[in-house]
């Protein structure tokens, strides 16, 4: 059952439109019909799934990438006056997740290529006080993980990578998700494959691992709890956990929706190159980049406007939206939102070029089921805009 397009009356052609089908009803069935909804044999079989897909020891579900991110700077131990350098542009919550527990949000500039950190004004925002780095796949396009690990080892840092929009992408030859020392992902039905809300920790880490499963849960530590179980037993609380399990009627979804991922990435990928094949007479725009080696598994496709500045850019969204084709920025650059603005008084041009990427992008539609006359809608509506 894909969602049918009369369920999104107001938008002729949304940016995304989830697919689904009899495979995720029989598991919500089965997951219902068991009367086990939560901590049961879906989100078991779920994180397996993942876990082998992304080549990892360990994945462990969670109510979203957010809440992923939150446990991952948990499991780290980050404290007050920590610091966690994030690049600018991305979603605000790479950014929070630090601010939660009291550490600072340290910005550093993207590369405007290909929208991911730029190495070196990474290093220009270390300091004696970080503690972590956030590697940030933006829009499915792998960072740089080779230099920012090396930058890392170097001090001994560990990195987060934030694959919220990557799952299933790729940095030469291996899976993401593997590549940092714990990895957050995201099953928002932006997403290559959705639980409605979800995500997932992964991590090669057994420390790391009973870390997040304990804050995941209460702060019940599972490395600590009885072996010989009693009626009585109520295990080990030494964590101010919470709650951020996903439920089993979720993880069901997921595992439908898993055994569908190397087709829906094939189709994604497919798009990408049908939109490429079609824009590359806009002298205006400019198309998303694939450097070798760096796998892309186009979460979105992302334009870059490269005449006009915003006000260019907002007439293109704008005449898009009249031929009923949805569009949004690339993301934003976190430092110009007014908490961290504010916050740590920063200025638009403390980080030009994530507030150019701000103001210069459009997300044109990408979605499962998307046809070839679909891409040649958006295309059309390109062209007929004049720079
Ligand atoms: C880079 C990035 N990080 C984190 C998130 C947060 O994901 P969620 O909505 O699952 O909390 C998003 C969401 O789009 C994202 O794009």
């Amino acid at each position: 059952m894909t969602a049918k397009p009369e369920q999104f009356p107001a938008i002729p052609m949304p940016l995304t439109r989830p697919a689904f089908d009899e495979d995720e009803i029989a598991e919500v069935r089965k997951v219902l019909a068991s009367g086990w909804v939560t901590q049961g044999p879906a989100v078991a079989a779920f994180e397996k799934a993942f876990g082998e897909r992304h080549q990892v020891a360990h994945a462990l579900a969670t109510t979203s990438c957010t809440a992923a991110l939150h446990l991952g700077v948990l499991a780290l131990n980050l404290q007050p006056g920590d610091e966690v350098i994030v690049p600018s542009f991305t979603w605000i919550t790479s950014a929070h997740c630090a601010e939660y527990v009291g550490a600072k949000a340290v910005f550093c500039d993207v590369d405007p290529t290909t929208f991911n950190i730029d190495v070196k004004s990474m290093e220009a925002a270390l300091t004696p006080k970080t503690r972590a780095i956030i590697a940030v796949h933006l829009f499915g396009l792998s960072a740089d993980m080779d230099a920012i690990n090396a930058v890392a080892k170097k001090r001994n840092i560990p990195v987060i990578e934030d694959a919220a929009c990557a799952i299933g992408t790729t940095y030469r030859g291996k899976p993401v998700g593997s590549l940092g020392d714990l990895a957050c992902f995201s099953f928002h039905p932006r997403k290559a494959i959705t639980t409605g809300e979800g995500g997932m920790v992964t991590t090669q880490s057994s420390d790391l691992a009973n870390e997040v499963a304990a804050f995941r849960n209460h702060g019940a530590n599972r490395t600590k709890s009885t072996t010989d179980p009693k009626p009585w037993s109520m295990g080990t609380f030494d964590h101010l956990g919470m709650n951020l399990r996903l439920s089993d009627i979720q993880a069901g979804v997921g595992l439908a929706q898993m055994r569908k991922l190397d087709t829906l990435l094939a189709h994604r990928r497919q798009c990408a190159q049908g939109y490429h094949e079609r824009l590359g007479g806009i002298s205006w725009l400019r198309r998303p980049l694939e450097p070798q080696g760096y796998g892309h598994m186009y979460q979105s496709y992302v334009l870059w406007v490269r005449e006009g500045g915003m006000e260019f850019r907002n007439k293109v969204m704008l005449h898009l939206e009249k031929e009923g084709i949805q569009t949004r920025p690339g993301t934003m650059a976190v430092h110009n939102t007014a908490f961290y603005r504010d916050k740590y008084k920063l200025r638009p041009e403390d980080f030009p070029q994530s507030t150019a990427c701000e103001q210069q992008t459009i997300t044109v539609p990408i979605f499962p089921g998307m046809a070839e006359k679909d891409l040649d809608r958006v295309a059309q509506a390109l062209k007929s805009v004049s720079a």
